[in-house]
């Protein structure tokens, strides 16, 4: 049986394993699979997954001015966030460039990731897509611009 201390331990380890990741420093390309080696292993356990979930209630209030977006940690000396973002069944973001490090867990069903790349006239020309399933983690290399998609009809 686990209690909220636990529930909420657990969520604090993983914020002490993604500061001490993070402050080993290094280039996006070295950090980020840092990360990814943190957020894979916290995934792995059901009451992290958990502990995601309760950290987003206290942004309740947010949730219908803002969207479901919420911010669940930030450090502003270390410059990261931790965000749980949603995509309900058969949404999908615009492609998008991101410009700084990211790294994605899946916390439940499954995503589409697909890819693009600019042409000479500043058009997303499609590179590629793949899955991530609940508990997989991947990571941006930059410059990435990509899309977020739930294809899935049961959430
Ligand atoms: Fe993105």
């Amino acid at each position: 049986m686990t209690n909220s201390d636990d529930i909420s331990a657990l969520f604090q380890h993983f914020l002490q394993s993604l500061r001490e990741a993070v402050s080993q420093g290094g280039t996006p390309e070295v950090v980020s699979p840092r990360v990814r080696t943190v957020m894979r292993h916290a995934l792995q356990d059901d009451q992290f997954r958990l502990a995601c979930i309760l950290e987003t209630l206290p942004t309740l209030d947010t949730w219908l001015v803002q969207g479901f977006d919420p911010v669940i940690f930030d450090d502003d000396c270390l410059e990261i966030a931790v965000k749980v973002m949603l995509w309900p069944s058969g949404s999908a973001s615009a492609p998008h460039e991101h410009t700084t490090w990211t790294v994605t867990g899946v916390l439940h069903n499954a995503l589409i990731f697909s890819t693009f790349q600019a042409d000479k006239s500043g058009r997303c020309v499609f590179q590629r897509e793949f899955e991530g399933l609940k508990g997989d983690v991947g990571y941006i290399a930059l410059p990435c611009i990509h899309s977020v998609a739930n294809r899935s009809s049961d959430g």
